[in-house]
């Protein structure tokens, strides 16, 4: 079979991107992106697409309409495709047996069993989401004891590594596209055919296939060990701030050797994303269900230590303002999760929020690219109060940073947009509350020229003072 057309079901921050990249790379296929909801597939199709991402809009304009299609007819383009991606969400289940761990894995059985009902000819089902090991044998479960006279199912993993805000450079000079399959001679043969839709652009070495569960084990131990990195040298940035050493020097002395790299060393105020927390919890209730409480413990080191350094953040800004926030104005910079996206899902921003309104703060937030709505939905949601009519009242959310820090008594920082580094940071002084605090959360302000400035300045990983300050004067000035 030669694919001629792709359906996809779920049009979020991976299944959009994706297919927009297949379609543009692969001229030849028809790839249609569904959902079940009529609202995403209206922004799809609009000029304000539903997610931020640098490149995209410039891909799905050139294909839209020629080979990419967003529809809310999931029938007829699963009647229609070769090759169907699942790539719906999967939460962590927040009910019943492994909850707060395990993956809900209701919109992959939903996804599967649709597939089931409808479709008349033979399929290729591609495993997309991020799902745990073994989350291909419940889609085969459901798909072959469904399947219907003369229909045949070959379920393959496809694990996505792009990350948000690189997402059309990750995907398009992808390092490497992982297919996993079955070990049986029709399974190698769905391999190869989804290897031919990458070959369109991917070089074959750079095409890994293996069989189905190292694929999804892959997958949830890349973004373990990545997640792994940040913690190591977030637990490394306590000990920096203890004794005088600066955590981005030890970073870079690491990183040297070869064997360790320079990349993901970065200490912050904390990891964040749909995916590391989500993926380590699901690593470690799966190691839990296999009876391997020892790799439980050691995985779990890894979410605690995340949740230790944002709570370390926060609590020095309470205790830097003189132990007490409240009704004190703070302002709070960046509110995605990363730069680049206007994602929020686990953003290390939300815990610094909820915690500085427990104490009875009054934030003033500004990021460039989150929706309003997003913060207010974010900081009411029961996980983080049980008072959601409080957080209107005390949360105000600003269209510059500098309407945001005027009259604050601090200034924290939680992403690392570029656009904080090049603010007018003299002209922010003057406007706000004395003393002035600056709270790097991502170590990015020129921290010396800050406090030249007259800024009280706290940062991840190193120790700063005025002494230090006054010893540098001189050499360096702010961009
Ligand atoms: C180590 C560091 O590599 C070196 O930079 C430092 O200066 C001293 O400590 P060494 O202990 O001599 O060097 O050997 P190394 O090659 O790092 O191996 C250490 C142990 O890890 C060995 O038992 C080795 O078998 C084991 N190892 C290494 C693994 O089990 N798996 C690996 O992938 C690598
Ligand atoms: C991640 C993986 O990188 C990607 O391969 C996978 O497909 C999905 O999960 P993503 O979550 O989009 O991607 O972004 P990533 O760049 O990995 O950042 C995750 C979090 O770690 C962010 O909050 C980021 O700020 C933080 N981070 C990253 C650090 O704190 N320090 C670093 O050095 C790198
Ligand atoms: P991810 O980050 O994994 O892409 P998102 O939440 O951004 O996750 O997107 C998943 C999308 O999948 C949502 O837009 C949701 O409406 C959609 N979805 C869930 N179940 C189905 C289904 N059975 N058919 C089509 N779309 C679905």
């Amino acid at each position: 079979m030669v694919i001629e057309k792709i359906c996809c079901l779920g049009a979020g921050y991976v299944g959009g991107p994706t297919c927009s990249v297949i379609a543009l790379k692969c001229p030849n296929i028809k790839v249609t992106v569904c959902d079940k909801s009529l609202e995403r597939i209206n922004q799809w199709n609009s000029d304000k697409l539903p997610i931020y991402e640098p490149g995209l809009d410039e891909v799905v304009k050139q294909c839209r309409g020629r080979n990419l299609f967003f529809s809310t007819d999931i029938e007829a383009s699963i009647l229609e495709a070769d090759l169907i991606f699942i790539s719906v969400n999967t939460p962590t289940k927040t009910i019943g047996n492994g909850k707060g761990r395990a993956a809900d894995l209701k919109y992959i059985e939903g996804a599967a069993r649709m597939i089931a009902d409808i479709a008349t000819s033979n399929k290729i089902v591609v495993e997309k989401s991020t799902v745990p090991v073994k989350a291909a044998e419940i889609i085969m479960k459901i798909l072959r004891a469904n399947t219907k006279p003369g229909v045949e199912y070959q379920i393959l993993s496809n694990p996505e590594f792009l990350a948000e805000g690189t997402a059309i450079v990750d995907l398009v000079e992808a390092e490497r596209v992982l297919i996993g399959g079955e070990d049986t001679p029709e399974g190698q043969k769905a391999v190869q055919e989804l290897c031919w839709v990458y070959e369109h652009w991917i070089p074959a070495k750079n095409i890994l296939t293996t069989n189905t569960w190292s694929s999804e084990l892959s997958k949830l131990a890349a973004n373990a060990f990545l997640a792994q990195r940040i913690s190591s040298i977030n637990s490394l940035s306590a000990v920096c701030e203890a004794t005088g050493a600066d955590v981005s020097e030890v970073a870079r002395a690491v990183g040297r050797d070869s064997r360790i790299g320079p990349k993901f060393l970065e200490a912050s105020i904390g990891f964040g994303g749909s995916c590391f927390q989500k993926d380590i919890l699901n690593l470690i209730y799966l190691s839990e269900c296999l009876n391997l409480p020892e790799v439980a413990a050691y995985w779990q080191q890894v979410v605690s230590l995340n949740d230790y350094q944002k709570t370390r953040f926060t609590r020095k800004v309470i205790e830097s303002l003189f132990n007490t926030v409240a009704d004190k104005k703070i302002a709070i910079l960046g509110f995605s999760f990363k730069k680049n996206t206007g994602d929020t899902r686990e953003s290390p921003a939300i815990y610094v929020c909820k915690t500085l309104l427990d104490e009875g703060a009054k934030l003033h937030i500004y990021d460039p690219k989150v929706e309003h709505e997003q913060i207010f939905y974010e900081l009411s949601h029961p996980l983080v109060t049980n008072e959601p009519e409080n957080v209107r009242k005390n949360i105000q959310i600003h269209e510059t940073a500098y309407s945001a820090v005027a009259g604050a008594h601090a200034l924290v920082l939680c992403t690392e947009w570029d656009e904080f580094k090049t603010l007018d940071y003299k002209k922010i002084y003057e406007v706000m509350m004395k003393p002035a605090y600056v709270f790097d959360g991502r170590k990015i302000l020129d921290h010396e020229a800050l406090l030249n400035m007259g800024f009280h300045v706290q940062t991840i990983g190193k120790r700063l003072s005025r002494t230090s300050s006054i010893r540098a004067q001189g050499s360096q000035t702010m961009p």
